[in-house]
């Protein structure tokens, strides 16, 4: 899940690259590299590591053009070295490409171009992109009809920046993975994502499966662009879009770290799903209450979001959902029927198992209903209806403040079902007002000194039942991604039927308790476990004997699950930091997994 960049214009575009890779640095750091055209010259420049402390002027003058690509590599094929960094090349040098997805097909590609000639300088399954370009040029020599050419040979995924040395042309090229056009004055931007070019325009074109923009200057010498299909090259009318995010947003804004710096905004989050169109939540509910059978589908954070959904509909509307990884899904999509509804969640609207059910679910004539963060992502294009959810540009590859987002959406659709908005309304505010205060600086003073306890320890485990199921594995999925100590969570009813024993002198485990039905039963947990010697750290609205230590969370009944979060979030990142390890980008993962 790599993240590239692209610039045509009139102004040296190289710093923009630059500018807009370490925007996008969440999706992928392994490696990072551009590529400038620059007097009939393609100038390349390739990194091992993060491009984090580059400085353009300093580490690479005079490296200038107005027509560039960048990449930031988030390894798939081929170690991470020099030689497999992006952008790769033709062996006429002619062509040079970025790549963010696979090509599935790379071996056969390759052994037929090595048998006609081509020598291959890295392991990547990219590289063979820029030799098939390169060898199609030999039958014909209008550029686009090549590449498009080149692309039809291609099995797999992929999001394309291409340069060409001989011509005045930036080409971006997608298939299932995405890309999106910046349209600026006289100029345009590629960009894996918005982030990486809204600080220069905020008017974009979403590329859609096989298509690719190509741009070029006019006779009067001024930037233009065009969208084509690849397959039947026809010419297609593009959308201009505006983003409302700003730039701004999209950046630290002076903390530390984005993963603080997101936390912060929940309260804020919150608030703006309580403001969701009320027309938006009842089409909605609509899809649910004709649904014959539903499912809800998702992947790592959002599939947690998506379990406390689970158990709200069934608590409150007593309506049967069934949760599934998408990474999973597949396994059972021969059973899905029309009438069926499927829920996709996902923050970043592009994760590739989650698209592949949306497409397993219209092929069975089920709909499908998207939770997504993101506007104009592929998962809310391929939707039959979709709602936003109000997280706003998040960067750190932790989802923290998509989380409670999701969370609370599904709060307000289960309101919607019951015909109590209102009411969940009311509760939905209270509950940003308790995250004010577990993340008021007192708070956060009390968390880092619990955390520099738990940075020491190998081992820690989480429990919770029925809706608090949920915080168990995602407060565990926190702590695992960037504090590397191995975390897990359990359903409490489980506890006996293995995890127990787990259980050994000092290992910490956080209980999540509700003023519910399951209360009992979780304390009952919480006392086996500490009769075996562990550290219990009580997350609930009262404080119990049995709590070594008590975190408490405003009792607010099947709500009462989305502040309580908020304090494995922050117990992941000062035990990161306590680990002196950076939050935002943890070793080998990045923020949206868009190949499968
Ligand atoms: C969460 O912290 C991770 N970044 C990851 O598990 C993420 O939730 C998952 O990849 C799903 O991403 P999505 O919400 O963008 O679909």
């Amino acid at each position: 899940m790599c993240g590239i960049v692209g610039y045509f214009g009139q102004k040296n575009g190289v710093g923009a690259i630059v500018d807009g890779l370490k925007r996008l640095e969440y999706r992928g750091y392994d490696s990072w590299g551009i590529a400038a055209k620059q007097n009939g010259k393609i100038l390349i420049h390739k990194q091992v590591g993060k491009i984090g402390g580059f400085e353009l002027e300093r580490d690479l003058p005079n490296f200038e053009g107005q027509i560039c690509i960048g990449h930031t590599r988030w390894a798939t094929h081929g170690g991470v070295t020099r030689a497999n960094s992006h952008p790769h090349t033709s062996c006429d040098k002619r062509i040079a490409v970025v790549h963010n997805g696979i090509v599935e097909n790379y071996q056969q590609l390759k052994s037929e171009l090595q048998k006609k000639g081509h020598k291959f300088l890295s392991q990547t399954d990219t590289e063979v992109i820029a030799h098939l370009i390169e060898e199609e040029l030999k039958k014909q020599k209008n550029l686009i009809q090549a590449v498009r050419s080149a692309l039809k040979k291609i099995e797999g995924s992929y999001a394309l920046g291409i340069l060409d040395r001989n011509s005045d042309v930036l080409i971006g090229a997608r298939q299932a993975s995405p890309l999106i056009l910046g349209v600026g004055k006289d100029e345009f931007y590629l960009g894996s994502d918005v982030p990486a070019f809204l600080k220069y325009t905020n008017k974009v074109v979403f590329l859609d499966e096989g298509e690719m923009a190509v741009i070029t200057k006019n006779k009067s010498g001024q930037s233009e662009f065009e969208v084509i299909d690849i397959g039947s090259g026809k010419k297609i009318k593009p959308k201009i879009v505006k983003i409302d995010w700003s730039a701004e947003e999209a950046e630290k804004g002076g903390h530390p770290h984005f993963m603080i710096k997101e936390m912060l905004e929940q309260p804020q989050v919150i608030k703006k799903t309580v403001a969701t169109e009320i027309e938006e939540l009842e089409k909605a509910a609509e899809l649910l209450r004709k649904a014959k059978r539903i499912y809800a589908v998702a992947c790592g954070t959002a599939l947690h979001a998506a379990i406390y959904g689970t158990y709200l509909l069934a608590k409150r509307n007593n309506l049967m959902v069934q949760p599934i990884s998408a990474g999973e899904f597949s396994y059972f999509a021969h059973l899905l029927k029309k009438g069926d509804l499927v829920i996709c969640v996902s923050q970043s609207g592009e994760t590739a198992d989650v698209l592949e059910a949306v497409r397993s679910a219209h092929k069975a004539g089920a709909k499908v209903l998207a939770l997504v963060n993101v506007l104009g992502s592929s998962l809310m294009r391929m939707s039959d209806r979709s709602i936003l959810t109000k997280a706003g540009s998040e960067i750190c590859v932790l989802s923290t403040k998509a989380y409670i987002s999701q969370q609370a959406m599904f709060a307000m659709l289960s309101g919607a079902l019951s015909h109590k908005l209102p009411d969940v309304k009311k509760s939905l505010l209270k509950v940003a007002d308790n995250i004010t205060s577990i993340l008021s600086e007192k708070s956060q003073a009390n968390i880092h000194a619990l955390a520099k306890k738990l940075a020491k320890v190998p081992n820690l485990y989480a429990l919770g039942r029925s809706i608090n199921f949920a915080n168990s594995l995602e407060s565990c999925l926190k702590i695992k991604e960037v504090s590397y100590l191995h975390a897990e969570g359990f359903a409490g009813g489980d506890l006996k039927h293995g995890p127990i024993a787990l259980i050994e002198k000092d290992v910490p485990v956080l209980i999540f308790a509700s003023p519910d039905e399951t209360e009992k039963e979780i304390i009952s947990n919480a006392m086996e476990v500490k009769a075996r010697g562990a550290k219990v750290i009580g997350i609930s609205y009262q404080n119990n004997p049995v709590f070594d230590e008590f975190l408490p969370v405003a009792s607010l009944g099947d709500l009462t699950p989305i502040p309580a979060i908020v304090y494995a979030q922050l117990l992941a990142y000062y035990i990161a930091l306590e680990k002196k390890l950076d939050p935002d980008k943890p070793r080998n993962l990045a923020k949206s997994v868009t190949v499968k």
